[in-house]
Formats: structure tokens, C-alpha cells, sequence
């Protein structure tokens, strides 16, 4: 039997804290801001920025204070990585945003561990894949769990995955990679078929990469009616600065229904 420890929330949360993640993470929310496509879905979607908002997985507040610069001015946001929250604290201070309650959190307890935050607020968001690098089915649902408890009826949930199918070349990656798990040859620290983890220039990532399917059903197991799902090149085209940050992947909005 393998002795090979398997990624947990640890390891991700590690990973996160690590220096090379937070310059990486800093940077992007000092100089990129938001993505032309995580723009028009927000003004789209939370078309009124008196509501309250709650970002999951804000890291060093990319889109926290990119939300602030629209005008959305009821903001709390959090993260599990303490290193990358004291950024988005420095960065709100410096645009004069201190009015965002930024806090640290596990989006898989969040509301039972802040009780405060239940049925608060107006819309949630966990951006740029945060909810994937979740290690684990049954804690990517607790999350989603969390942030329809966090959400009023009525409240428009906004996120991102990749998706495993959406490119030939993805398609037969993930072809091979099968056989390995037919074989039992797969990387031993992983979870779950669909789970990688590598390392770039953000460091070392766990990420969860789903079909459609699977978020579908996560979306219905959890209580939130689904919406619109788009790859984001279907969105907005995005600048070469946005690209480089960022590869491909699916927006998902759902909401939590108005009627139990
Ligand atoms: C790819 S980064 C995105 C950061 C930021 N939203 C941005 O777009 O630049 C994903 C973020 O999700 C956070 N995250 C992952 N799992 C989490 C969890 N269980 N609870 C809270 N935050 C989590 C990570 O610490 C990281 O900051």
C-alpha cells in the first residue's frame, strides 16, 4: 500500500502561503485588476452595488478591489491564507477601501464558524477557480453549502472552473490520463480523477479540473438553481496581460432559489 500522503486543505493552504504564491497573487491584484469577462458578469449579474457582497477565496484581493472600483461599496471577503489577506488589508488601505471587512476563513465552515454571515448577503462570488483547488468532492459541496447559507433568497452565486472538455488536446490529456487511473498509476497524492497538481510560476497549485456535469450536479446536490455556464473566450476577449495570468475556463452563475 502507498504511504504517500494525499493533498488536504494543508497542503493548498501551504501552497497559498508560500512566498512565490503570494508575489504571484500580489502582484496580479496591484497590476491586473479584473478581467474584461469577470466585469461584464459581475455588472450584469449583481447589478446593484448597494447589496452585500461576499467573496470566497479572495486572495490578495484582485477582485475585491476591483469590486470596490465599480462601486460596489458592501463588501466582506476572505480567504485561508492568512499571508495573501494581510496583502488585500495592505492594497484596500492603499485605495482607500478600508470600509472592506476582509477576515480569514475556510469557505468549508465558514458560516458555522461565523454565524453573523447567514442569510446576510446579496450575492457571493468564489473567482478564479478558488472553489477547485478544494481537495475533494465532498468539501467543494460543504463550500457551496457554506455560501448558499451565507446568501439570501434570491442571491446570484458567481465562480469559475475549467472544464476537461473543452478542447481536443484537453480531451485526450484527460483520455490518458484514465488509463493511468485504470492502472492505478496516477499521481499517488491525488484525491480524485480530475485532480493535478503542479508547479509554475504562481508555485506549487492542487486544482480540481471537472466536466460540466459535475458542477451541475454539485450545483442542484447543494440547493442552488443554475443559471448561465460559458467558457470565458465566449465572454469577453481578454488582454495578453489577462491570458498570461490565466488560462482558459467556464463562468458559472446560479442562485439560490426564492422559494424553498
Ligand atoms: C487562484 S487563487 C485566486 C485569488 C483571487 N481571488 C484572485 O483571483 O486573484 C484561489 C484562492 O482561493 C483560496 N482558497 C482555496 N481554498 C480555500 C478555502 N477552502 N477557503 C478559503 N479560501 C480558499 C486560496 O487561498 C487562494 O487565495
Amino acid at each position: 500500500m502507498s504511504s504517500v500522503k494525499k493533498i488536504n486543505a494543508a497542503t493548498v493552504r501551504a501552497d497559498f502561503n508560500d512566498l512565490t504564491a503570494v508575489v504571484h497573487y500580489t502582484r496580479a491584484a496591484h497590476e491586473l485588476g479584473l478581467w474584461a469577462s469577470e466585469r461584464l458578469l459581475i455588472e450584469r449579474h449583481f447589478p446593484d452595488p448597494t447589496r452585500p457582497l461576499l467573496e470566497a477565496g479572495c486572495g490578495a484581493g484582485r477582485v475585491t478591489i476591483g469590486l470596490w472600483e465599480l462601486g460596489y461599496r458592501d463588501l466582506t471577503a476572505f480567504d485561508f491564507a492568512q499571508e495573501l489577506v494581510d496583502q488585500a488589508i495592505s492594497l484596500a488601505a492603499e485605495r482607500q477601501a478600508e470600509a472592506i471587512r476582509f477576515f480569514w476563513a475556510d469557505a468549508t465552515r465558514v458560516c458555522t464558524e461565523h454565524h453573523d454571515l447567514v442569510g446576510r448577503f446579496g450575492g457571493a462570488l468564489f473567482m478564479f477557480n478558488g472553489l477547485m483547488q478544494i481537495p475533494g468532492r465532498r468539501r467543494r459541496r460543504a463550500a457551496l453549502r457554506q455560501l448558499f447559507r451565507a446568501c439570501a433568497p434570491g442571491a446570484p452565486l458567481l465562480f469559475t472552473t475549467h472544464d476537461r472538455d473543452h478542447s481536443p488536446t484537453e480531451r485526450a490529456l484527460w483520455r490518458l490520463e484514465t488509463i493511468r487511473w485504470v492502472r492505478g498509476e496516477q499521481d499517488p497524492r491525488l484525491v480524485e480523477f480530475g485532480d493535478r497538481y503542479f508547479s509554475d510560476e504562481a508555485g506549487r497549485t492542487f486544482m480540481h479540473l471537472p466536466d460540466r456535469r459535475e458542477i451541475l450536479e454539485d450545483l442542484t446536490a447543494t440547493g442552488w438553481s443554475h443559471t448561465f455556464d460559458a467558457m470565458r473566450s465566449a465572454v469577453a476577449s481578454e488582454s495578453k496581460a489577462v491570458k498570461d495570468f490565466s488560462d482558459e475556463c467556464r463562468f458559472w452563475v446560479a442562485h439560490k432559489p426564492t422559494r424553498a
